[in-house]
């Protein structure tokens, strides 16, 4: 028996995707620039991908700017308004790599974020201006799986900051949200195909009308201009179609998951002595998508744990880098105020659209014993 319990770093592919990918890949395929009746049918597909897309967004077909996935996305988007308009980018203290080091890469400004890991308003109030040209705050945190309140950080940033750009980083969103009313006056989003049952590789940058961006490739000036390079066609048809397929069954997927998700969190807490649950403060969960359940145990290293999880076949992850030989604490987990200690032992088990019952029983089964396992490993203390 096997769990596959690390949906937030990929999803499998989605029948759906799969099924319009194959025949692009098996029959020839023109290059979408050119000008034979190949090229032309390269360009309509490209063209429907591009339509779909923006529907399951809720943009304009001429306002996807096709990528190669979430962290060129994030890097266009500040990279490319920054480099047009100058100015302060600001950005909140959990954003994923690909927004925070171009924001750290420009000088700009990183936001607190509360206990539960939700940017403090306040603080977000303080630091605009301006001065500020883009401020990118993410829909959904990759770790922990908190939402973010953006309708307030868009009141704020109007307010604050009426000529700044706000971008999102929705890569680990659109299964959860439905992201055309979520994010409707959000400027820029970013989304990845492969966190939505895409292949991996492919990506889009969605940017409103009028919004000028420097294009940080360049050459054959493909997507109007806005990123050279030809585009990746069966794949920007397959994430349009896991993109449609994950819009459509979003309701029953989200209802399903967020019951396998509550039974695997309540089920650890009830089983392992010293099992937190990230996020909770005062005792109320924080807003968090179906798929996320994110835990710390006390006294054990989460390293050592995915190891024994793995042998038993549970697939998931941990909120810790390894740098330099010495285990760094997240730096999400970190802004959240969690001690280095208890961080130590945080473990991420995120669920998507093919998780099981089964799997769930499995990880409830196997989690329990590795633990006790690495305690009874653990130097006894004097
Ligand atoms: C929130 C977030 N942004 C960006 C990325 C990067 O996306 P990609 O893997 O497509 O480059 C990820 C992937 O982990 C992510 O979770």
């Amino acid at each position: 028996m096997e769990a596959y319990l690390d949906h937030a770093a990929t999803t499998p592919m989605r029948p759906e995707a799969v099924a319009a990918m194959v025949p692009l890949l098996t029959a020839p395929c023109g290059n979408p620039s050119g000008a034979h009746s190949r090229s032309r049918a390269a360009r309509r597909h490209l063209d429907d991908a591009r339509d779909r897309l923006a529907e399951v967004l809720g943009f304009g077909p001429g306002d996807v700017v096709f990528t190669g996935g979430g962290t060129e996305a994030d890097n266009l988007a500040v990279f490319g308004v920054h480099d047009r308009r100058g100015g302060t980018v600001v950005c909140s203290a959990v954003e994923h790599p690909a927004v925070l080091q171009p924001v750290q890469a420009r000088g700009g400004r990183s936001i607190a974020v509360d206990g539960r890991g939700q940017v403090d308003l306040d603080a977000l109030d303080a630091a605009l201006d301006d001065s500020v040209s883009l401020v990118s705050i993410m829909a959904v945190n990759n770790e922990v799986g908190v939402v973010q309140p953006l309708d307030d950080v868009v009141e704020v940033v109007r307010r604050r900051a009426p000529r700044a750009l706000l971008h999102s980083d929705a890569v680990q969103a659109v299964t959860w949200l439905p992201v055309e009313r979520a994010l409707a006056e959000v400027d820029l989003i970013s989304v990845s195909a492969h966190k939505l049952g895409g292949p991996m590789g492919v990506g889009a940058l969605a940017v409103r009308p009028g919004t000028s961006l420097a294009p940080q490739l360049v050459g054959g000036g493909q997507e109007r201009g806005r990123r050279s390079g030809t585009q990746n066609v069966a794949g920007a048809v397959a994430m349009a179609a896991a993109a449609a397929a994950t819009a459509r069954d979003r309701p029953a997927t989200a209802t399903r998951v967020t019951a396998l998700r509550d039974r695997l969190v309540d089920g650890l807490i009830a089983r392992v002595d010293g099992c937190l649950e990230t996020g909770v403060v005062d005792g109320r969960r924080f807003h968090r998508v179906p798929g996320s359940a994110h835990v710390c145990f006390e006294g054990v290293e989460s390293e050592a744990l995915l190891v024994l999880l793995e042998q038993a076949g549970v697939s998931a992850s941990a909120a810790s880098s390894c740098a330099s030989g010495a285990m760094d604490p997240s730096h999400v987990l970190a802004a959240m105020g969690l001690s280095r200690e208890r961080a130590r032992g945080s473990l991420r088990l995120s669920l998507g659209w093919t998780t099981t019952d089964a799997e769930i029983d499995h990880a409830l089964a196997v989690i329990p014993r590795a633990v006790a396992q690495l305690r009874d490993r653990a130097p006894v203390s004097a």
